[in-house]
């Protein structure tokens, strides 16, 4: 599984492949707004650019790739940054959030953060199973009974 090291928070969280960045956030406690986004966040929609969080370092796979309204909403911020809510999680990553509020020793706390190991996450999706072929026998027991499901299929309707 992905693990996301929250560097301002010094929390290291386990999430699901595919797991919006901003709802792991919040199911973990972690403050992803600022004043602004407090008072008022979109709940995710991309339209307030208030989740801001800084992926500087991170590799290229470890999220999803920037949205069509990622792209035009961050167009004047710093490389690096992303809307946590239009960012799935792939891989593992390091990320500090609200990097518009600030953090002294922001530098030598993702240097630190990146030093130490990370998972990798899974490497691949997941492929699906494939079902099995039915069997044309399924369903008959032992000695040639059917299963209630067969017999009640094959019971008269109506009335
Ligand atoms: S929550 Fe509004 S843009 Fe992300």
């Amino acid at each position: 599984m992905p693990v996301i090291r929250f560097v301002r928070e010094g929390r290291d969280v386990e999430c699901y492949p595919g797991e919006n960045l901003r709802e792991v956030a919040l199911r973990e406690g972690i403050e992803l707004y600022g004043l602004k986004g407090k008072l008022g966040n979109c709940g995710g929609c991309g339209q307030c650019i208030t989740c801001f969080v800084d992926v500087e370092g991170a590799p290229d796979a470890a999220l999803t790739a920037p949205t069509a309204v990622e792209v035009q909403k961050l167009r004047r911020r710093p490389q690096g940054w992303r809307l946590a809510c239009q960012a799935l999680v792939q891989q593992s990553l390091a990320v500090v959030t609200r990097p518009q509020a600030g953090l002294a020793d922001r530098d030598a706390l993702l240097a630190e953060a990146l030093s130490r190991p990370l998972p990798p996450g899974p490497l691949a999706w997941p492929t699906p199973v494939e079902a099995e072929p039915e069997d044309p026998e399924a369903g008959v027991e032992a000695g040639g009974t059917t299963t209630s499901d067969e017999a009640n299929a094959e019971a008269p309707q109506g009335r």
